[in-house]
């Protein structure tokens, strides 16, 4: 067995999967082969899921058949929906939503099977249910009542429906299925890592889903987004973006929204999302966010693009969001409400030919010794 020690598993392969493809030199991200520009282009978020499920594009009936499942599977188990409504309404919506998928999973007969027609059968539900679970968090901290889900509107433009109380404008709907369809898999981040760990033990999918949760709420990981519009936010006028950002870096902070284990070069997420963010903000009339961030990229990477620093999916995803009247602190929770279908797709991929992750350390501390009785130690 060959040793190979490397901090955060930096450029060690884990496993092998078919799933997503990234060349993070070039800039190259691709679902089963297929690039992530034109997914964006020319399919929708249902397309995408079972293209991640089934490793192929549906047929047209195959796509018909997953959104009715999706639609059957959106309401929650009124068990849940009560507990919600008990919970800290101002508590952290990404530990609202951990919580709520633990409980989902009490509701789940199915919940320890890991068989491959189980655990395609959880990803539909888990991919219905995250959606109306985060819709809900959103109005529960408005004080708003929760609304169900919309019998025949497509999965975007229900969360839109759920959060908002009204059948969202086409263009709108289009542009959240974007984001859905960008975040939807990106092969081995941390969340996606660490619910592999948790599955590989084969025990139930709520706790793997738990562990991806946790993992994604971290400011380095999925956290970024939320923190992203905190800033521009914070910087408030494009006159002011500069200077802030030269005074973050030169006190060595770190810019959220920017850098990148993989990408080393411009996260093509990024680009598509960034079109977005420009469209709509020209669409509000309020360039001023939009105008701010392009400050912000040009002054981050005239400083760091030589290190390879640019940004990433979470600079944009955050305004693309904020546009669409969805506040911050949901950024993340939108975030799970896509990666569940990846986190999903490798777990039916990794568990079908499982192997339980166990690494190990290199041990540096002191040499074997004995035990020293209490009265005898200094
Ligand atoms: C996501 O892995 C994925 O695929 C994740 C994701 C997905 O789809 O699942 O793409 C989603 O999580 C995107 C990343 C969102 N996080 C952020 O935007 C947080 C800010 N970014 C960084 O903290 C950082 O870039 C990471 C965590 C994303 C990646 O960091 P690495 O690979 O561990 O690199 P590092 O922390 O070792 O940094 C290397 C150097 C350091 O300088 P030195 O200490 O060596 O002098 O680059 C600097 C860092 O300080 N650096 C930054 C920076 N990111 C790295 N400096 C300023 N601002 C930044 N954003």
């Amino acid at each position: 067995m060959t040793e190979k020690f490397s901090r955060g598993l930096e450029g060690v392969i884990a496993a092998e999967s078919a799933l997503t493809y990234i060349d993070g030199q070039k800039g190259i991200l691709a679902y089963v082969g297929i690039p992530i520009e034109e997914l964006a282009e020319h399919a929708t978020f249902e397309e995408t899921v079972f293209l991640l499920l089934h490793q192929r594009l549906p047929t047209r009936s195959e796509l018909q058949k997953l959104s009715e499942e999706l639609a059957d599977q959106r309401p929650l188990p009124a068990p849940v929906a009560a507990i919600l409504k008990v919970l800290p309404r101002q508590a952290s919506p990404m530990s609202l939503l951990r919580t709520a998928i633990s409980v989902l999973g009490h509701f789940d007969p199915q919940a320890d099977d890991t068989s491959p027609q189980a655990l395609q059968a959880k990803a539909i539900k888990l991919i219905a249910q995250m959606a109306t679970l985060t819709a809900a968090i959103g109005r529960l901290r408005q004080n708003q009542e929760t609304i169900p889900p919309h019998p025949t509107l497509s999965h975007s433009a229900n969360f839109l429906y759920m959060l908002t109380g009204k059948e969202p404008a086409d263009f709108a709907a289009r542009v959240f299925d974007v984001a859905l369809i960008l975040q939807a898999d990106h092969e081995f981040p941390a969340s996606t890592f660490a619910s592999l760990v948790v599955a590989s033990t084969l025990t139930d999918t709520y706790s793997a889903i738990s562990a991806a949760l946790g993992a994604l709420k971290g400011p380095l990981h999925g956290g970024a987004s939320e923190q992203v519009v905190q800033m521009i936010l914070e910087i408030g006028e494009p006159a002011k973006a500069e200077q802030y950002i030269k005074e973050k870096l030169a006190r060595h902070e770190r810019i959220m929204g920017f850098g990148h284990r993989v990408y080393k070069t411009y996260d093509p997420r990024a680009r598509i999302l960034k079109k977005y963010s420009q469209k709509l903000a020209e669409q509000t009339k309020d360039t001023r966010l939009f105008e701010i961030e392009q400050i912000v990229e040009k002054t981050v990477i005239d400083a760091l693009g030589s290190r390879g620093i640019f940004p990433n999916v979470d600079f944009y995803s955050g305004t693309v969001c904020y546009y669409l009247g969805i506040e911050p602190a949901l950024l993340t929770p939108i975030f799970a409400v896509s990666r569940i279908a990846g986190w999903m797709a490798h777990m039916i991929e990794y568990v079908a030919d499982n192997r339980l992750f166990r690494p190990t350390t290199r041990y540096v501390g002191p040499p074997l010794g004995h035990y020293i009785p209490i009265d005898k130690r200094a």
